[in-house]
């Protein structure tokens, strides 16, 4: 695993956008993984600024998103769909037609989860998956729990996720209880993993991640096991790996 440690917020977009641009431009018809949360939003707005420089193209990029809320259209705007939409798709040259997001609405979760590893199938797997990380360790929408879950399924999120996620929802009760996410299969099969932290908040849960046990108590501790994981974070959320003496490049 290589850990980058940036100073600030700022610095941990631009490294991220660096490394999904370096894997664009070697192959341009590649298959991004991609993620919501706050922190990627730093990520993708310095890859639109490098698309708008003419920096960089998604032409012919194809995407798979990790999750999306049950029970919210492509149109509700805490939907993860909309999230792309507006962070990302919106902006750069991707095909709209060439991006993927489960489908929150579907009368049958089952058939949307087999239709999405389909997908994913079809597309000859992910070339890089891009991760952020709850305060449970959480991966996707991967809780907290007793078996690694492989494929995409339907899951309820836990009170500690409702309850991190309300801040974007009018109030808690607003906030979906179930969502569909690809599995922890699904997202070690990708070639290579990039995951994205900051802030002091997530330091425990990095140095659980990566130093702890690997336990699907801890989603994210599964990483330890991928071949190809770049670790991505501001000062802040690697202040607590650093003293378990692993090594940071600058
Ligand atoms: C949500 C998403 C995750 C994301 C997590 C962390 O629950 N499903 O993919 O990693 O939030 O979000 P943030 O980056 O806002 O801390």
């Amino acid at each position: 695993m290589r850990i980058y440690e940036c100073a600030d917020y700022q610095g941990m977009s631009r490294r991220a956008a660096n490394i999904i641009s370096a894997q664009v431009i070697q192959k341009p018809d590649c298959v991004l993984g991609l993620a919501t949360g706050s922190t990627p939003i730093g990520t993708y707005k310095q890859l639109v600024e490098w698309y708008n420089k003419g920096d960089l193209s998604f032409a012919e990029v194809h995407s798979v998103n990790l999750d999306e809320y049950r029970g919210l259209p492509g149109t509700h705007d805490q939907s993860y769909r909309y999230f792309m939409q507006t962070n990302l798709f919106d902006h750069v040259d991707i095909k709209v037609e060439n991006t993927n997001v489960p489908n929150g609405m579907a009368e049958d979760p089952a058939a949307e989860c087999q239709r999405y590893e389909q997908v994913m199938a079809d597309l000859g797997g992910i070339d890089l998956q891009l991760l952020g990380m709850g305060h449970n360790g959480h991966i996707g929408f991967n809780e907290p729990c007793d078996d690694f879950p492989l494929i995409t399924h339907l899951v309820d999120l836990t009170a500690s996720t409702i309850d991190a996620n309300k801040r974007f929802f009018a109030s808690e009760a607003d906030v979906p209880r179930q969502a569909l996410t690809m599995g922890i299969g699904s997202i070690m099969k990708a070639k290579k993993i990039l995951v994205v932290v900051s802030g002091a908040d997530k330091a425990d849960i990095v140095r659980r991640a990566f130093c702890g046990p690997i336990t699907p108590q801890v989603p994210a501790s599964i990483l330890q096991l991928h071949p190809d994981v770049t670790l991505v974070g501001d000062s802040a959320a690697l202040a607590e790996i650093k003293k378990e003496g692993v090594k940071v490049c600058g």
